[in-house]
C-alpha cells in the first residue's frame, strides 16, 4: 500500500485544474446501462472508483472503450450478466447504483448488499422500498439482493430521509417505468441534477431536478444517439484545495470549477478570512499569508454544508485562531480523523456527533492513517501545515476520490511524495 510523505510549512500558490466529479461520474456510468445505443461520457476523473465501476460494468458484458483523454464510450447492448459481486461492492458502495437501471431495463438483477462502512451503517432500505413500490420483487439471499420485475410502474414515493444515491437509483428506475413517478423529499445535490440532465439528454422526461420533488414521466426506451456528455466539475475536490490554500495562507486559482454549487463552503472560507473571487468557471482564493479564523459548521444535505467537506474543515480549525464547533448530522461515525489529528497536536474535544476544536498555532508531523476517503484527505491537509514530516498511510482511500493529489499539490508548491509500500 502506497504512502504519502508531506514536509509541512509550504504556502500554496498557483493554478490547477479541477477534475470531473466522482459522485456524478459513478451514477452516470451506471445510467449508461439504460441506453439502447453507445454513449460517450467525458470529463471522467482518473480515479480508482472509476476503474472499479468499469470492472463492474465490464463483468456484465458491457463494452467500454477509453481514449487517452479519459472519455469513455459505454455500449451496453452486449450485456449478458446482471450481477454485481460482493468483491466489487465491498470496495465501493456506490455499486448499488446499477440496481435501478438493471431492474428497469432488464427486469432482473443480482447485486450484493453493501456491508458496514467506516463512516456508519449506511443502509440501502430506501432504495429497496422504492423499487418494491414500483413493482419489483426483491429478496435478500446469501447477502445478495435478487430482483425480478416486469415493466416497473410509476408511483408516488415519499423518502423518509434525504438520500443521494437512493434518489439516483429510484430516478434511474422511474425513467423506464410505465406512467408517472413522483419522488418527494428527493436529494437536491448537483450530482443528482447532473444525472437527471444526462438521462434527459437520452430521452428521459424528468422535471424538478434540483428541487425536492422530482416528476418523472416514464418512456419506453432511452437512446444516446451519438450523445457525448461531460461530467460536472468536482465540488468536493474544489473545496479541498481551497481549504488547503486557506490553511497555508496561500493564493490559488482553481480552473474548470462550478462556483455556483459551492456557496456553503465559500461562505465559510470567507468567514475564515479568505478573499475569494469567482468567475464563471474559476475560483481564486487569497489568504494573504494570514492564519485562518475558526469557523463553526453543521453538515446537512445540499445546499447546506456538505458532510464530504467536514474533515477538511476540521483540519483547518485545528490550526485556526479561535474555537470552531463542527456538528455532523448526516453520518453517525464520521470523525475518525480526529484521533489522528490529536496525535499531530490538535486540541479537539468530542461530544457525541460534535467536535469542539480549539486551534493551535502549529501541528507536528506524525505517521497517520485514516479509514475513509475524506478523512484521509484531511490528514494530508494537516500534514501541509505540520512541523516536520507527516506520513499518511492507507492512501488507497485517497486514490478512490482524488485524481493525482500529490501532483496537484506539488504544482501548488507543496513538498509531497508518494512512496510505494
Ligand atoms: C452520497 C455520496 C457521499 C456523501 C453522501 C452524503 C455518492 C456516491 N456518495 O452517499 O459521498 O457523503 O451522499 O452527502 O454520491 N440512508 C438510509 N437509508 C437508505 C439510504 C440512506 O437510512 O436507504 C441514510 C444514510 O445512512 C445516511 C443518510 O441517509 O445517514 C444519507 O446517506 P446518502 O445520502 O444515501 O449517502 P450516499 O448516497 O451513500
Amino acid at each position: 500500500m502506497d504512502k504519502l510523505i508531506i514536509s509541512g510549512g509550504c504556502t500554496l500558490n498557483g493554478e490547477i485544474r479541477i477534475s470531473g466529479a466522482k459522485n456524478a461520474a459513478l451514477p452516470i456510468l451506471a445510467a449508461s446501462l439504460l441506453s439502447e445505443t453507445p454513449v460517450v461520457i467525458g470529463n471522467i476523473p482518473h480515479l480508482h472508483d472509476i476503474t472499479t465501476t468499469m470492472e463492474l460494468l465490464g463483468g456484465m458484458g458491457v463494452q467500454l472503450v477509453v481514449d487517452e483523454k479519459m472519455n469513455i464510450e459505454v455500449d451496453s447492448s452486449s450485456i449478458n450478466r446482471f450481477y454485481a459481486p460482493y468483491d466489487v461492492v465491498k470496495t465501493m458502495r456506490a455499486s448499488i447504483l446499477v440496481l435501478g437501471p438493471l431492474v428497469a431495463r432488464f427486469g432482473q438483477a443480482n447485486v450484493s448488499l453493501p456491508g458496514g462502512c467506516a463512516i456508519g451503517t449506511r443502509p440501502v432500505n430506501l432504495h429497496l422500498e422504492g423499487l418494491t413500490r414500483m413493482g419489483a420483487e426483491l429478496s435478500v439471499e446469501k447477502g445478495y439482493i435478487k430482483a425480478r420485475a416486469g415493466r416497473l410502474k410509476g408511483c408516488r414515493l415519499m423518502l423518509d430521509q434525504i438520500t443521494v444515491t437512493g434518489t439516483e437509483n429510484l430516478m434511474m428506475a422511474a425513467v423506464l417505468a410505465e406512467g408517472k413517478t413522483v419522488i418527494e423529499n428527493a436529494a437536491l445535490e448537483p450530482e443528482v441534477v447532473d444525472l437527471a440532465n444526462f438521462l434527459n439528454a437520452m430521452g428521459a422526461r424528468i422535471e424538478g431536478a434540483g428541487t425536492n420533488v422530482l416528476e418523472i414521466q416514464g418512456v419506453e426506451s432511452l437512446s444516446a444517439d451519438g450523445l457525448r456528455y461531460d461530467i460536472l466539475p468536482d465540488r468536493i475536490e474544489t473545496g479541498t484545495y481551497l481549504v488547503a490554500a486557506a490553511m497555508t495562507g496561500g493564493h490559488v486559482k482553481l480552473k474548470n470549477v462550478r462556483p455556483d454549487i459551492l456557496d456553503a463552503v465559500l461562505d465559510k472560507l470567507e468567514e475564515a478570512g479568505a478573499d475569494i473571487q469567482v468567475a464563471e468557471d474559476s475560483i481564486e482564493l487569497d489568504m494573504k499569508g494570514k492564519r485562518p479564523r475558526s469557523v463553526s459548521i453543521r453538515t446537512a444535505p445540499y445546499p447546506a454544508f456538505p458532510t464530504d467537506m467536514q474533515a477538511q474543515l476540521t483540519a483547518m480549525n485545528a490550526i485556526a485562531d479561535g474555537v470552531g464547533i463542527m456538528t455532523e448530522t448526516v453520518f453517525e461515525n464520521r470523525f475518525m480523523h480526529v484521533q489522528e489529528m490529536q496525535r499531530m497536536g490538535a486540541n479537539i474535544r468530542m461530544e457525541s456527533n460534535t467536535a469542539i476544536c480549539t486551534g493551535v498555532p502549529r501541528l507536528t508531523g506524525a505517521p497517520v492513517m485514516a479509514t475513509d476517503l475524506r478523512a484521509s484527505a484531511s490528514l494530508v491537509l494537516a500534514g501541509l501545515v505540520a512541523e516536520g514530516e507527516t506520513v499518511v498511510d492507507r492512501i488507497y482511500h485517497i486514490d478512490r476520490g482524488y485524481e493525482c493529489i500529490e501532483e496537484k499539490l506539488a504544482q501548488l508548491g507543496a513538498v509531497i511524495r508518494r512512496v510505494p509500500h
